[in-house]
């Protein structure tokens, strides 16, 4: 406020002179939007005893800045949970940007559009999904974009707010490995706990660990099999991608449990086929 422009009328309400001025009606009007800021009122104190005060109302102007103030810290605050969620999200900075609107489309692939448009529906349909649990299993060669789209919907869904653990079964048993050391900042339940409680969990290149005989491919089976147990159990949707089919998978050695589970998990396939866009680029 201007100084010299400030009247007050009493204690708690003053007037500003460049902003308001007096009406006929003897109440104090924005001289803005013509509407009322202060009026007085006359209260019935004790009986017999009448006393006026002066209360401050608020006029369109007013309403319109609150209005504006409010939508600013909602924003500030989803920004700020946003942020949290993608800090959680262990999403790499690869593939960060990836977004539905900065997929180069490839128009050739028949394939690549029919996956673009499901997740986007998908995404589109994200509390739907979460609610029935609707996970998806995308397949298909080496570098034709399945990391690359999977990310996208990840960061969609991140921006809508849900919570999203974008990894892959080999990088949670590293992160289990890295448990048995003794400054570890994580212990196995804490793991456990997340894959069970984030809405969307990625499980990007299922069927690169080793499920052979020997004494560490063994734990890796039964950890694959801890992992996607307790996600089957928590009803919650994850998202596989692969370089081989679900058939393929079992024949590697996953385990029926584990394939089986995996197939009831995800009620939607994709197969992604196309040319392999490092190759392309890189032209190795
Ligand atoms: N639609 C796209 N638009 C722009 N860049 C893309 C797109 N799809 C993929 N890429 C880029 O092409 C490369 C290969 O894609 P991506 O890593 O997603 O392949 P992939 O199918 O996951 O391969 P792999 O099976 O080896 O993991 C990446 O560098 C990625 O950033
Ligand atoms: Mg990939
Ligand atoms: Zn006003």
């Amino acid at each position: 406020m201007a100084e010299g422009t400030i009247r007050k009328l009493s204690d708690t309400v003053s007037i500003d002179l460049a902003k308001e001025m007096l009406g006929k009606d003897g109440m104090w009007h924005c001289r803005k939007c013509g509407e009322v800021t202060a009026r007085r009122i006359r209260m019935q104190t004790i009986p017999g005893a009448r006393r006026e005060r002066w209360i401050r109302c608020r006029c369109a102007c007013d309403e319109e800045k609150a209005r504006k103030a409010q939508e600013e810290a909602i924003s500030r605050e989803k920004k700020a949970k946003v942020e949290e969620i993608r800090k959680r999200s262990m999403m790499g900075d690869r593939y960060g940007d990836a977004r539905f609107s900065t997929v180069t489309e490839d128009a050739r692939s028949e394939s690549f559009i029919r996956t673009l448009e499901v997740l986007q529906d998908y995404s589109e349909n994200a509390s739907k999904m979460l609610e029935r649990g609707t996970g998806i299993y995308l397949y298909g060669p080496t570098g034709v974009g399945k990391t690359y789209l999977l990310a996208a919907l990840a960061n969609e869904l991140m921006e809508c707010m849900h919570t999203v653990l974008f990894s892959s079964i080999a990088e949670i048993l590293k992160r289990i490995r890295g448990t048995w050391q003794k400054d570890a900042k994580e212990d196995e339940e804490a793991i456990f706990a997340e894959i069970r409680t984030v809405e969307f969990l990625f499980l990007d290149d299922i069927g690169q660990e080793n499920f052979g005989i020997s004494g560490s491919d063994n734990w890796t089976r039964e950890k694959t099999y801890e992992l996607v147990n307790a996600r089957y159990n928590s009803m919650r949707p994850t998202i596989f991608s692969s370089n081989m089919s679900l058939e393929a998978l079992r024949a590697k050695g996953i385990g029926q449990p584990v394939a089986e589970r995996i197939a009831e998990m995800t009620t939607i396939r994709l197969e992604l086929t196309g040319v392999n866009r490092r190759r392309r680029r890189n032209a190795v």
